[in-house]
């Protein structure tokens, strides 16, 4: 499973990316004006810090001007992936980018028949929203597994990036239905790591390695 940092943050990013366990990045319009900084340059930033996609997504409505802002994305860095919003004229830019060899990532998906579009349009990823379905009372986790289903009977080549992953619980969950990537926030991907017997447990190692008064350097 592929871990995405979904921020603009490019200092969160270069010390995730020190990890070596950061697969690429995942941004949108709501993070680069959290960023405070200009889209075009921080993006640009990010693509040099990770060797992985980087979405970035266009903000034009109609097919014609998504295109010609996929083009100003496209130059920015050879790891960009444009990111595009769940709707026809999306779906159409996804097909044209797609067959230019664009890697795409189609968004705002909340249900599986727009999954289902977004893979025949030859989207590289798709994003559902599981955080944003909980929110409404849905089950966030049941549209990953109806998409995995959907793209395994059809052999979709369509990766499934769960996004508006709120806490390590999705995580594991996205996981365990066989979901290609999880873009999280940043907070998210270091509390992967944490646990209180792991802590505990440290503490007692170094406890007892101090009264051996020995040292390895
Ligand atoms: O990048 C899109 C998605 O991850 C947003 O998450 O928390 O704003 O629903 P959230």
């Amino acid at each position: 499973m592929k871990f995405f940092a979904d921020t603009a943050d490019v200092a969160e990013i270069a010390d995730l990316a020190a990890t070596g366990l950061l697969d690429g990045v995942t941004t949108n319009p709501s993070l680069i004006a959290k960023s405070g900084r200009s889209f075009l340059e921080v993006v640009k930033e990010i693509c040099g810090i990770v060797d992985g996609p980087v979405s970035a997504e266009v903000v034009a409505t109609d097919h014609a001007t998504m295109m010609k802002e996929a083009a100003v994305l496209r130059a920015l860095a050879p790891n960009i992936c444009i990111k595009l919003p769940l709707t026809i004229d999306g779906l159409k830019t996804c097909k044209a980018l797609t067959a230019e060899g664009v890697e795409t990532n189609v968004t705002l998906c909340f249900s599986a028949n727009q999954a289902l579009l977004a893979a025949k349009a030859g989207a590289t990823f798709v994003s559902p929203f599981v955080g944003r379905l909980d929110d409404i009372g849905h089950d966030g986790m049941e549209l990953i597994q109806d998409i995995r289903t959907i793209y395994d009977n059809y052999d979709f080549k369509t990766q499934i990036l769960v996004a508006s992953v709120r806490s390590p619980v999705h995580v594991l969950a996205a996981a365990r239905i066989g979901a290609d990537v999880a873009t999280m926030p940043p907070a998210v991907i270091k509390a992967l790591a944490g646990h209180a017997l792991t802590e505990k447990g440290l503490a007692a190692f170094l406890a007892d390695w101090a009264k051996t008064g020995q040292s390895i350097l």
